[in-house]
C-alpha cells in the first residue's frame, strides 16, 4: 500500500482547524501530526488533543512526536481517530517500554530517525514495530531541501524492515517523491508541497508518481 500523508505542522488551533477541514474535505486517508514542544526540536507546534477531537476528525491521525518522549506523553494520545504513534529513538533510553505502551494503547508503533542517527540502531525493535520512519530533513521546520542521503538511507531501511512500512519525512515533494519511493518507502509525508491552492491535483500526481515508482523501481 503507498500512502501519500500530508502532515499538520501548524503554530495555533485556527490553523490546525483549518487544515483538519482541508484535508478532511478531499481524499485523504491519513494525516500526521507534528508534535512538537521545544525540548527535542527547537520549535513548538500546536498540538492539544482535545481541541482535534473537538475538530471531529474523519480521517486517520498518525502522532508524530518530536518530544523526549515518555508513557505518559504515549496515553495522551488514547483517541480513537489516533491510529498510530511514532517516536524519536533519540529521545529514549527504553524504546521497548514505549513500543509497548502503544501496544496496550492499542495503536500502530512507528519509530522515527534523525539524518544522523544510522539506520541499523532501529533493527532491535523492528519486531514491535509497523513503522519505520527515516526523517529526509532535520526535524522541526517544513519546506526544507531533501537530504541527499535520504534515498540510500530508505534502501537500508526497506532491506531491514523488509515487509513493515517505510515511511519517508520531510522534503518530499513533485520533484522528489519518485526517488523516495523507488528506494523504498510506502508511506510518504508531505508539508509545504500540498498548500490549499491546488490541493487536489497535486495529491492526485504525487500519489500516481509514488505508487508508479514504489511498484516499478530500478533495482533497489
Ligand atoms: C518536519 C516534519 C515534517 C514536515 C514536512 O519536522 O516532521 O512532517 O511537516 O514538511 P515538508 O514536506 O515541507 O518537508
Amino acid at each position: 500500500m503507498v500512502e501519500i500523508i500530508p502532515s499538520i505542522l501548524v503554530p495555533t488551533a485556527a490553523k490546525c482547524r483549518s487544515r483538519i477541514s482541508l484535508l478532511s474535505r478531499h481524499e485523504v486517508a491519513w494525516t500526521q501530526l507534528d508534535v512538537a514542544d521545544g525540548t527535542f526540536v527547537p520549535t513548538q507546534t500546536f498540538h492539544d488533543p482535545e481541541f482535534i477531537d473537538g475538530c471531529k476528525p474523519r480521517l486517520a491521525f498518525e502522532v508524530h512526536l518530536m518530544t523526549n518522549v515518555t508513557t505518559d506523553e504515549i496515553s495522551r494520545w488514547h483517541y480513537p481517530w489516533v491510529k498510530k504513534i511514532i517516536f524519536h529513538l533519540e529521545t529514549t533510553q527504553e524504546p521497548r517500554r514505549i513500543l509497548q505502551a502503544i501496544g496496550q494503547l492499542g495503536k500502530l508503533a512507528g519509530i522515527a530517525l534523525n539524518p544522523e542517527t544510522p539506520v541499523e540502531a532501529a533493527q532491535p525493535f523492528l519486531g514491535l514495530t509497523d513503522t519505520l520512519l527515516i526523517m529526509g530533513v532535520k526535524p522541526g521546520w517544513g519546506g526544507q531541501p531533501l537530504l541527499p542521503e535520504t534515498v540510500p538511507r530508505l534502501k537500508l531501511a526497506r532491506q531491514i524492515h523488509p515487509h513493515g512500512n517505510v515511511e519517508v519525512d520531510g522534503g518530499a515533494n513533485l520533484a522528489t517523491v519518485a526517488q523516495l519511493a523507488a528506494a523504498g518507502a510506502n508511506l510518504l509525508v508531505i508539508g509545504s508541497a500540498l498548500h490549499p491552492k491546488g490541493f487536489s491535483s497535486t495529491f492526485q500526481q504525487l500519489t500516481t508518481l509514488a505508487h508508479d515508482a514504489y511498484q516499478n523501481p530500478p533495482s533497489r
